[in-house]
């Protein structure tokens, strides 16, 4: 088959994940997918890009560093993006329909100190001023373009819309990136050939016009940005927009930042008048705790520079006749608490069997470091002995196999706001402790000494004090 020959040389494209091969092949390498290789066409905008500059050393200005990042006035927002958005970078915000984003979006404009546009490809100019009025916006200075059309959106950001609108944006907003298309390229709105390229164009346009662009992006069933792999590469930064919809609270996070470090945690409450910063989400946290119930207890968390205090809580109950156990978790990663629930019946003997075990971080806040071990055992081992701890004992560690307490990062911040919050009683791992952490810090050694101090068992000999 002529044909072939020439398909095989050609540069192709995985149209599941974007990934490029310089030539056709059965599997997509990259996401195992078969039979998706495609020629990649220079028409639709993603074909590499050739760099005229040439090498240049580290200390020319050429290689100077790109322009700073400008303050967006929302606090939470600049915290995750380590200072705010910079000039000529695309940053994309992704999260579940209906938990913010939009929103959010809208708030950055209102907050934003220069000429802004919001490109609305999934709700009419109405709908964003129904929303813009709720939340109490001055509309005038936000620029709506209601358009689905990737070509007339450039050219808004470029200026060169017909219309009133007179000062060139500092920033754009799109939303969403899946519901813009290119007339000029195939493929349906949303799918990937149409993302990615929209996306490279708009990468394109913020470079040239200098503009800071930030795509709205829906996650996918399986929590992927429109397709594996397809943006990401893209775009300059990537945040997430999570939360529990039967709770008010939102978490930003930043998976990828060309500017900046992505171990920063923005939280937002959802209020009637839009997302509020909440500058202490221990406070939130801890509100709803009710005292001297078995199961719960407060561990001190670390987000990047900020320390978090939440409450864990669990619940044993017998396992229905003839069904299996059941672990259920919100919250927290459900391995590590299969792990920690192991270890506490080995090593601490706090059996679990024909038990139903459900775990979760109070308040909706999604908590995944191995620091957290401790407190999931401490709170399953207070449940299952019915045993409460006292609300002014916290607790942090990351429990080994082998049921030793390791050491955790920031102690020093997490004691803290330990204090801060009124614990008098604050259960570490004894290899972290340096001299004179002060009389309300208790070392431990195993998991076992670590029940005994929380009160969770009587077994004092284990105790030892540091
Ligand atoms: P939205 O920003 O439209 O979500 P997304 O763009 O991510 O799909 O907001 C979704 C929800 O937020 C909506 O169901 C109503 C709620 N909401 C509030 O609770 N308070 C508000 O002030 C606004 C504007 C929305
Ligand atoms: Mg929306």
């Amino acid at each position: 088959m002529p044909a072939m020959g020439s398909r095989r040389t050609e540069r192709h494209r995985c149209r599941e994940c974007g990934a490029e091969y310089p030539k056709w092949a059965g599997q997509c390498s990259a996401c195992r997918h078969w039979n998706t290789l495609e020629p990649a066409t220079e028409s639709d905008g993603t074909a590499l890009r050739d760099t005229a500059s040439g090498p240049v050393q580290l200390d020319d200005p050429r290689a100077a560093p790109a322009a700073r990042p400008q303050p967006t006035s929302l606090d939470e927002l600049d915290r995750v993006l380590d200072g705010g958005l910079v000039p000529g970078s695309v940053t994309l915000l992704g999260g579940a329909p209906g938990i913010g984003k939009s929103t959010l979006m809208l708030q950055l404009l209102a907050a934003w100190d220069g000429p802004t546009l919001y490109v609305a490809a999934e709700e009419s100019a109405p709908q964003i001023r129904d929303r813009a009025q709720r939340l109490d916006i001055d509309r005038t200075s936000i620029w709506v373009h209601a358009t689905t059309s990737l070509t007339s959106a450039i050219e808004a950001i470029e200026g060169r819309a017909a219309g009133r609108m007179t000062d060139r944006p500092s920033v754009v907003v799109v939303d969403s990136i899946q519901t813009v298309a290119d007339p000029h390229i195939g493929g349906v709105a949303g799918g990937v050939t149409q993302v990615r390229a929209c996306a490279q164009q708009l990468v394109d346009v913020a470079k040239a016009s200098n503009v800071a662009i930030v795509l709205v992006g829906h996650v996918t069933k399986d929590g992927n940005l429109a397709g594996p792999n397809t943006l990401e590469h893209v775009v300059d930064t990537v945040l997430h927009f999570e939360g529990d919809h039967h709770h008010s609270l939102r978490q930003l996070r930043a998976s990828k930042h060309r500017f900046g470090s992505t171990n920063e945690l923005g939280v937002f409450e959802m209020t009637p008048r839009g997302l509020e910063p909440v500058a202490d989400p221990s406070a939130v946290l801890l509100a709803d705790r009710r005292h001297g119930i078995p199961g719960s207890v407060i561990v001190p968390t670390v987000e990047g520079r900020r320390a978090i205090v939440v409450e864990v809580q669990a619940l044993t109950n017998p396992t229905p006749h003839g069904a299996s156990a059941r672990r259920s978790s919100q919250g927290l990663d459900g391995r590590r608490i299969a792990m920690v629930l192991a270890v506490l019946e080995r090593r601490a003997r706090v059996g679990l069997g024909d038990l139903d075990v459900y775990a979760s971080a109070a308040g909706g806040l999604a908590i995944t470091e191995p620091a957290c071990d401790l407190g999931i055992a401490v709170a399953v081992a207070s449940a299952r002995l019915d045993a409460p701890v006292s609300s002014r004992v916290a607790v942090c560690g990351e429990v080994g196999l082998g049921g030793e307490i390791r050491q955790v990062g920031a102690l020093e911040r997490r004691i803290a706001e330990a204090r801060r919050l009124e614990c008098t009683r604050i259960i570490v791992p004894s290899t972290a402790l340096g001299p004179g952490s002060g009389d309300d810090v208790v070392g431990v050694e195993t998991i076992g000494q670590a029940l005994a101090a929380a009160g969770v068992t009587d077994d004092v000999h284990a105790l030892r004090a540091v």
